[in-house]
């Protein structure tokens, strides 16, 4: 039976990945899985139980011990850790910094891969993160890699946490951002890196609906390659 697709939208942070991926699985009627939510719950959870970032034993057990779900309402999408809300607390500059290092972590990732596998498996999913479209699903039908120039991530990041009450400055949330980015790509495993068949979008100068109707665009396409016509499921009216 065909299914539908499987979107991986991949890249570095303030890059719009968010927000794109949430209005694109709308558009499209499909789940939206914000990778990075999980790796930020791991993060959090390590740093409540004073675990050292560099024990990758217990990281691997608490990876593979802890419960992460997505609870999606009127209201929006929210976190849970073992059934509490921490959609707040993982977006914290402090967690930020601690994923990028929980993340680095191979029984981690692996964890992480496995139940990002199990979620999006069927299809109909958008996934965003920095590894779908090169190792979570590398044979994902859609995949894009977005970025931005760091100066533009970084004034959005700063914004977003201005919005939140998070009480921060612009040229250290650009460094921090360019720090995260940086430990992202250069790690061992699943660094970010744009895979072969990814579609790049540059939204540096685009708005939000403009980069939207690129990559409905290119996922439009892709379902009438894998056989499904504009009125098949997926796709609302
Ligand atoms: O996307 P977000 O900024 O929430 O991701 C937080 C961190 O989680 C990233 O900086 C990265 O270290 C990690 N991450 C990852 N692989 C993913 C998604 C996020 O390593 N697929």
């Amino acid at each position: 039976m065909r299914r539908e697709l499987i979107v991986a939208i991949d890249g570095p942070s303030g890059a719009g990945k968010s927000t794109l991926s949430k209005l694109l699985a709308r558009a499209l009627n499909y789940t939206n899985i914000d990778t990075g939510a999980m790796y930020r719950c791991i993060a959090l959870a390590a740093s409540r139980r004073d675990i050292d970032p560099a024990d990758e034993e217990s990281l691997g057990r608490l990876g593979r011990s802890v419960r992460i779900e997505f609870l999606r309402s009127n209201g929006g999408e929210r976190v849970l850790l073992d059934g509490e809300d921490v959609s707040a607390a993982i977006r914290t500059p402090e967690i930020s910094l601690l994923t990028s290092r929980v993340s680095a972590c191979l029984a981690v990732r692996e964890a992480m891969v496995e139940l990002q596998r199990r979620m999006g498996e069927k299809g109909g999913v958008v996934l965003e993160g920095r590894d779908i479209g090169t190792v979570v699903f590398p044979g994902a039908e859609a995949k894009f890699f977005l970025v931005a120039s760091a100066k533009e991530r970084g004034r959005r990041r700063y914004e977003e946490l201005c919005a939140k009450g998070h009480d921060v400055d612009l040229a250290q949330t650009v460094s921090e951002v360019e720090a995260r980015d940086a430990a992202d790509s250069a790690r061992e495993h699943a660094p970010l890196v744009q895979a072969p068949d990814a579609v790049a979008i540059d939204s540096t100068v685009m708005t939000i609906d403009e980069v939207l109707a690129v990559m409905l665009e290119v996922v439009r396409k892709r379902r009438s390659r894998a056989g499904f016509s504009e009125n098949d499921g997926g796709e609302r009216p």
